[in-house]
């Protein structure tokens, strides 16, 4: 029962011109502390998107049913002030395709501030020097540069870097396809 994630009979729609898709149905699935977990399966068959329903992502579109329990919660009943708290300071995705992702006007370094801020309560120096200590971890060489880069000056690989537990995270989601 020390599950950090139990997700139950998921199940995701997509209402398009053509009518409703039916995407996904009946996944269930528990992730325990600690436990590295993979999903694999074909394109197409739902792996981003029972990623992008965890931090709850999807777009209108889409209806989500089933239950989704983490640290104790419904992720599916929260309101959006709550996940605001969850996205990036419980739960953190490295999307598939990060060069879209990630923010094309800002730096490296005030995107990863921006949130260390958000969820720790640091104030803008000890931030930064928070972040810069995070790239080091993931192995990016010359931090400096890679502080004030945009997201496009990065190879992908590099756009995709995550340490195990992200910056103190107990849940890294990391969608490679
Ligand atoms: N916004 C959307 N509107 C309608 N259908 C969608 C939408 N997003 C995803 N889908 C459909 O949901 C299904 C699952 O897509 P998903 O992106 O999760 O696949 P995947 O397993 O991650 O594939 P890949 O390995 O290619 O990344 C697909 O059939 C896709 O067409
Ligand atoms: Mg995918």
């Amino acid at each position: 029962m020390n599950d950090l994630l139990s997700i139950k009979d998921l199940a995701i729609d997509f209402k398009t011109a053509r009518g409703v898709h039916k995407a996904l149905h009946n996944v269930s699935f528990s992730v325990k502390r600690g436990e590295i977990f993979g999903v694999v399966g074909e394109t197409g068959c739902g792996k981003t998107i029972t990623g992008l329903s965890i931090l709850r992502l999807l777009p209108k579109s889409a209806t989500i049913r089933g239950q989704i329990m983490f640290e104790g919660r419904n992720l599916l009943d929260l309101s959006e002030t709550e996940m605001n708290t969850v996205r990036g300071g419980r739960i953190s995705m490295i999307f598939q395709d990060p060069t879209s992702s990630l923010n094309p006007v800002f730096t490296v370094g005030e995107q990863i501030t921006r949130v260390v801020r958000q969820h720790l309560r640091l104030d803008k120096r000890s931030a930064q020097i928070q972040a810069e200590e995070s790239l080091d971890a993931v192995g990016l060489p010359d931090v400096k540069r890679v502080m004030t880069s945009y997201p496009h000056q990065l190879s992908g690989g590099q756009q995709q870097r995550h340490d195990r537990n992200g910056i103190g995270l107990p849940s890294l989601l990391v969608d490679r396809g």
